[in-house]
């Protein structure tokens, strides 16, 4: 699509004197949102406010939208939340963790908790969510990648879920998607040891969906956005419902949710 034709809306998805440290840059095209770590030279660490300008732009998303692209600018796609949150002075404007730890618990699992909604909109019916994953993806950046749909990976990609080497859990809602894609065995392996998975492996274990040459990346994230779009809105927004759904129920209760969602289908198309 032209340049001209392409919608951009929301430009750098920060305000006010956080800005600078969100980096998360939002384009809408049509029916794709690219959502960009715009902070190369720090290989895209994450501070609250880019967990903040991940909300509100799940808040903001236009309606038409039906894939949402993650990508990280340069190297890495995220080296995780940024090493200035453990020294004393911090982020600024942010606090750090010794902040944190001074504070009333209950304030800080309410902060995180709004840390966690950056990622949770991903998941939503409406919309399929790829991340495009080049470099190290580590904690949370590992996780964001999580969060997504689909991981659509370079063949230098490295996951690594560093957080029980640093005394932290993964808080950032990764660790449920981790389990569903890899199982129990393989998800305490890969914390646990906080080892590194490369692209053969995260193919081999369900990690990722494609392996491509680092410079293929961007094409091959084309593609799959392409075949997305090839089906119906509809029908894709309800078989992502079913298909999210159908872990947590029997055959017996999936088979009434197929049919319900199949009336209201047919309803739509011929009624
Ligand atoms: N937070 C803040 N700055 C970072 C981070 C980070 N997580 N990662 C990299 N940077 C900065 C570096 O300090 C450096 O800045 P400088 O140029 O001003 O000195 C710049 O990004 C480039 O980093 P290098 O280390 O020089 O890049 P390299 O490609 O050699 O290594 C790597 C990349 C492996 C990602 C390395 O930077 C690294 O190990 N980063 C820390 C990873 C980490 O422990 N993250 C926390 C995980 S836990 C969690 O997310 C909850």
């Amino acid at each position: 699509m032209a340049e001209a034709q392409a919608q951009q809306r929301g430009g750098y998805a920060d305000d006010g004197p956080a800005s600078a440290e969100g980096g998360v840059r939002l384009e809408v095209d049509g029916e794709i949102a690219t959502i960009t770590l715009a902070r190369p030279d720090k290989r895209n660490a994450q501070t609250f406010a880019t967990w903040s300008a991940l909300a509100r732009i799940g808040e903001s998303l236009p309606e038409q939208v039906r894939v949402v692209v993650v990508k990280g600018e340069g190297p890495s796609f995220s080296a995780g939340i940024d090493l200035r949150m453990f020294t004393p002075e911090g982020v600024p404007g942010q606090g750090s963790f010794s902040s944190a730890a001074k504070s009333d618990g209950a304030d800080f699992e309410q902060r995180i908790r709004q840390a966690q909604a950056g990622f949770l909109w991903l998941r939503r019916p409406e919309i399929v969510s790829i991340a495009a994953v080049q470099g190290h993806a580590i904690g949370a950046g590992f996780q964001l990648a999580l969060a997504c749909d689909l991981r659509i990976v370079a063949d230098d990609v490295s996951f690594c879920m560093k957080e029980p080497a640093l005394g932290l859990v993964p808080d950032l809602t990764g660790t449920k998607p981790l389990v569903e894609l890899v199982g129990l065995a393989k998800a305490i392996d890969i914390c646990l040891t906080a080892r590194t998975v490369h692209a053969d492996e995260a193919m081999r274990i369900g990690l990722a969906e494609r392996v491509v040459a680092g410079g293929d990346l961007d094409q091959a994230v084309r593609e799959k956005v392409t075949q997305l779009l090839s089906t119906n809105r509809d029908a894709a927004v309800a078989t992502k419902r079913l298909l999210q759904g159908a872990r947590a129920r029997t055959l017996e209760e999936q088979s009434v949710a197929e049919g319900i969602e199949q009336a209201a289908r047919i309803k739509a198309l011929f009624g």
